[in-house]
């Protein structure tokens, strides 16, 4: 957007350097606008969308947002429940639940893990409350960069990374292609890691598995080689690592055999190195309460930090008092309403029960993943290809920049066929493409989606 009304005013030249740098960039509004006025086929939705039937055997026709069937139940919560401030790094039972849920998501369940799992639950911080996962991570990226000093992530990650970092932090980030050879660029990442080092006594990098836009997940191979990899380097350059772990659609993977289906951070979190994961997690997409605002931050800590657990208690509530600082200073407090709703159905139907009924929405998402990957598979173009993806809302088609720039040919798909897609054309880190969020596309329609986009392409060819 320009501003050139506001820039002339004095309201503007007062502004701070945040003020001035910061703005809603619209690139995703503008496209899903057009996309709700213009289309019959929708692609760019962001939310997990289906049937009410395919939720709940007595449901209707209408397409809503996908939602946990328990959560009907707490739609007349008491005063209590829904007044009241929340305290500053969230309730106490919640933080407490949720630690045993990222205990829980770690799979260490069978008898021979149960010191990586004793490990885990000695070793995190406590979660702290944000307001959804987007506040964790302008608290995380907050905390560990100074205006001017650099991150490190792949060229594609969510838009939402470069209003935090860039406009409102005020610090930069270094990109890297994320794909080569249909493989996360481990060569790419190392290339980033001994530039930003150029620069800077740590190195910090934030992932995203399940990835938006790709859908990308390692495979078991790729992860390992993505610890060795940190680990090499960091005992090469002996600074501090850390490594922003974005989980915001951690449980959502479709490829059962050979993909790391659990998060990232547990890898990182059972290093002795100097390699310090934190981990953002959150209600959201985890448990399908998009606009309930809850999302957690926990640090991974490292064993030679305390000399024993009364140092390891002090050490714990040292970092809680830095997170809740922020908390103090920024939000506040999380929404209280919906902790209490989170509380009450870990503790009336506990995490089984709750993995049971989110599993309904993963199977009606793993088939519409299955289905628009095997459709894609038949276009049988050399000016496109789709990046490995096995998980999360989103898929990315990218597109022979020299035949057609991405977002020329989202908006002739829209105004041709109707068909709604966001395009990301960033030249200057190699992207030209189409992201397609199958979550709010239904499965009936997902072959006439695509034939449209095969169409279109053959029209710009
Ligand atoms: C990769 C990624 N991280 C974080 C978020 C934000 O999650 P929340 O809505 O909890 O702030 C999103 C939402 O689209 C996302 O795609």
């Amino acid at each position: 957007m320009e501003f050139t009304l506001l820039e002339k005013t004095t309201l503007y030249q007062s502004f701070s350097d945040l003020g001035k740098r910061i703005f809603l960039p619209d690139g995703i509004f503008y496209w899903s606008g057009r996309a709700k006025k213009e289309a019959e086929l929708i692609g760019t939705i962001g939310s997990a969308f289906c049937y009410d039937n395919e939720i709940t055997s007595d449901g209707d026709n209408e397409w809503v947002p996908c939602y946990l069937e328990e959560i009907k139940q707490y739609a007349n919560l008491g005063i209590k429940d829904i007044v009241p401030y929340a305290s500053i790094g969230g309730l106490a039972e919640f933080r407490s639940i949720w630690k045993d849920w990222i205990l829980k998501k770690s799979g260490f369940d069978a008898e021979s893990e149960k010191q990586k799992l004793d490990h885990l639950r000695t070793y995190i911080s406590n979660p702290i409350v944000t307001g959804g996962v987007t506040n964790g991570i302008y608290m995380a990226c907050s905390m560990f960069l100074n205006p001017g000093e650099t991150i490190i992530c792949p060229n594609k990650r969510w838009g939402n990374y470069d209003n935090i970092i860039v406009k409102n932090i005020g610090a930069q980030i270094k990109s890297f292609d994320f794909f080569k050879d249909q493989k996360i660029n481990i060569d790419g990442l190392k290339k980033a890691i001994m530039q930003v080092k150029e620069s800077q006594e740590k190195i910090v990098l934030m992932l995203n598995f399940p990835n938006n836009p790709t859908g990308y997940v390692p495979s078991h191979e790729e992860a390992q080689n993505l610890v060795e990899l940190l680990r090499e380097s960091q005992a090469q350059l002996g600074v501090p690592f850390i490594v922003i772990v974005d989980d915001a659609y951690e449980p959502y993977v479709y490829e059962e055999k050979g993909m790391l289906n659990t998060s990232f951070f547990y890898m990182l979190q059972e290093l002795q190195d100097p390699i310090i994961p934190i981990k953002l997690d959150g209600l959201t997409k985890e448990l399908l309460f998009y606009g309930g605002r809850i999302g957690f931050v926990t640090v991974g800590l490292k064993p030679k930090w305390a000399k024993n657990d009364k140092e390891l208690e002090q050490l714990k509530d040292e970092i809680n008092n830095k997170l809740e600082g922020f908390n103090r200073s920024s939000i506040s407090n999380a929404n209280h309403f919906y902790q209490k709703v989170a509380i009450k159905m870990f503790q009336e139907f506990g995490m089984d029960k709750i993995i049971q009924s989110r599993d309904k929405v993963k199977t009606v998402l793993s088939d519409r993943y299955k289905k628009i990957n095997a459709e894609l598979a038949k276009l049988d173009s050399p000016d496109i290809s789709v990046d490995p993806n096995a998980g999360g809302f989103f898929l990315f088609v990218n597109l022979n920049k020299d035949k057609v720039k991405a977002t020329e040919f989202a908006d002739y798909l829209l105004k041709r066929y109707k068909v709604g897609v966001i395009p990301i054309e960033k030249p200057a880190e190699n992207i030209n493409g189409i992201r397609i969020a199958y979550c709010s596309i239904d499965s009936d329609k997902i072959n006439e989606f695509i034939s449209r986009i095969q169409k279109a392409l053959v029209d710009v060819s």
